[in-house]
């Protein structure tokens, strides 16, 4: 297969990325995820739309002053404001477009396919006058008759665009399609092409590949594959697939800082992760069947065609209902968790006894069932001796909070959002000095109905070492059930460590 020398990357996480329903980075977030974009080594950044707002004229602005490596884009559409808009940011690199099928002429646009193309010759003319390098997309351009779509692509080469941009705007096309209309526009076109796939339809990743495979040299990613309804095409999916599947070695990405960006962006937008997503879910490197594990152990290549190490993540023994008897004595030797035979049979069955239950059997738990079958969850170092909170419209959430911590009396009193916040964070500064502890999860679930319900408390904390347990409790008083389940987890991670 004849790859392109070179394959360019322009990472769209911060235009199209922010497209996706909710998502809206604030300027110093931009310039974040662009800082670390530029780390990892993409070719350009495509920073928002300047004409949209003046937090994006001042993001574009920003970004481009940081003097990164990777060319900084902003979006316009074929507009002299939107085009004045991205000078007046400074930028150097535009990106243009104008939808081209007869859907957008007929109902978006209201325009004839001349003044479209007109348009567009004017747009790309008016930016290269200004001394800008110009990427021109015909949007929509899977869905625009062929004959038409060559005609604006080489009426904008003729008008000076350094780059031609091919969105599959609504996801339409499958990948023996894109390999045919990229094979035909580089039948017609000199200058470089370029693929901005969608996912409407899970294609996007497969598409932008078979684009580059036709003949495409530059790609449009977003990370986790953010953007537009069902998203883009993800740019840790592409890079690895480009690298392993294809062997291709000439993109210089720094791989081992994609599971990291990743989870930052993540972070940032509110959107979480798929478990199963590739390369950066939590189960992309998690093995639970004894079958797979064993030869994980054995040798990692027989179940991982792709190597944690490589994309920053790390390799995961699961424990559940296919669990074998080597999971979990890797898992119990990972933890320096030492047991007897018949402990690791009372643990084994535990486990395999939950699993049939349906429950995957976190890190946390293993160590909470080790725990209390070595008999040490029964110390608890941690007690409460009093509460007090008082609620209302009128008075801030206050609790009064006494804990007996190894023996010493400690009291402590904290306004929160509500009686079970303030709770909360009375424990955690009454531990601080003692243990310093997150809580990662707390989740709670009436499990009867009525105003006397009983309600189900279920926290996860962790501590600075990374030690992680969980806690539970069922009470008819909300806050006592919490500061139970706290206590529980608090006292467990002590336990282990
Ligand atoms: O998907 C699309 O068509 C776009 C354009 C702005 C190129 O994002
Ligand atoms: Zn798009």
């Amino acid at each position: 297969m004849k790859l392109p020398k070179s394959v360019n990357i322009l990472d769209t996480t911060l235009r199209d990325g922010e497209q996706a329903p909710g998502v809206v980075f604030t300027v110093d977030e931009k310039i974040q995820i662009a800082q670390r974009l530029d780390k990892i080594g993409v070719n350009s950044i495509e920073v928002g739309f300047p004409r949209v707002s003046d937090a994006e004229k001042v993001s574009a602005r920003v970004i481009k002053d940081l003097g990164l490596n990777a060319n900084i884009y902003g979006l316009s559409r074929v507009l002299k404001e939107d085009i004045d808009a991205l000078i007046d940011s400074d930028l150097s690199y535009m990106h243009t477009f104008i939808g081209t099928s007869k859907l957008h002429r007929d109902y978006k646009l209201k325009m004839s396919k001349e003044e479209i193309l007109e348009k567009a010759v004017y747009a790309i003319e008016y930016g290269k006058d200004h001394g800008i390098s110009v990427e021109f997309s015909a949007e929509d351009a899977t869905r625009t008759e062929e004959d038409y779509l060559m005609d604006v692509y080489k009426a904008a080469e003729s008008a000076g665009a350094n780059i031609l941009n091919v969105p599959d705007t609504v996801g339409i096309l499958f990948p023996s399609a894109i390999k045919e209309l990229i094979t035909k526009i580089k039948e017609n076109i000199k200058i470089p092409i370029s693929i901005h796939c969608h996912n409407d339809f899970g294609l996007a990743v497969a598409n932008s590949l078979m684009a580059i495979e036709s003949g495409a040299s530059q790609v449009h990613l977003t990370i986790n594959g953010i953007g537009e309804r069902a998203g883009n095409a993800s740019l840790e999916e592409f890079v690895v697939a480009l690298n392993i599947a294809y062997g291709y070695e000439n993109l210089k990405i720094d791989t081992t800082q994609l599971f990291n960006l990743s989870e930052f962006v993540s972070k940032l937008t509110g959107i979480k992760i798929p478990i199963n997503k590739p390369i950066v879910g939590g189960n992309a490197f998690a093995h639970e069947s004894g079958i797979h594990v064993h030869g994980v152990l054995e040798n990692t290549a027989t179940y991982e065609p792709i190597s944690p190490e490589m994309v920053g993540h790390t390799r995961k023994i699961a424990l559940g209902k296919h669990t074998g008897a080597n999971s979990l004595k890797s898992k119990l030797n990972e933890y320096n968790i030492e047991v007897d035979q018949k402990q690791f049979n009372q643990i084994y069955n535990q486990i395999k006894t939950l699993g049939d239950k349906g429950k995957t059997i976190t890190d946390a738990d293993l160590k909470a069932i080790a725990i209390t079958t070595l008999g040490k969850a029964n110390k608890e170092s941690i007690k409460l001796l009093g509460l007090t909170v008082i609620s209302g419209d009128t008075v801030s959430a206050t609790a009064t909070v006494k804990l007996s911590i190894d023996g010493k009396v400690e009291e402590r009193s904290e306004i929160g959002v509500g009686p079970v916040d303030a709770t909360l964070k009375a424990i955690s500064k009454l531990v601080k000095g003692y243990i310093d502890v997150d809580l990662e999860e707390y989740n709670i679930d009436a499990i009867t109905g009525g105003t006397d319900a009983l309600a189900e408390v279920f926290v996860i904390t962790s501590d600075s070492e990374g030690n992680k347990a969980t806690g539970r409790s069922t009470q008819e008083d909300v806050i006592l059930a919490s500061v139970d389940a706290i206590l529980n987890s608090i006292n467990k991670i002590i336990a282990i460590k």
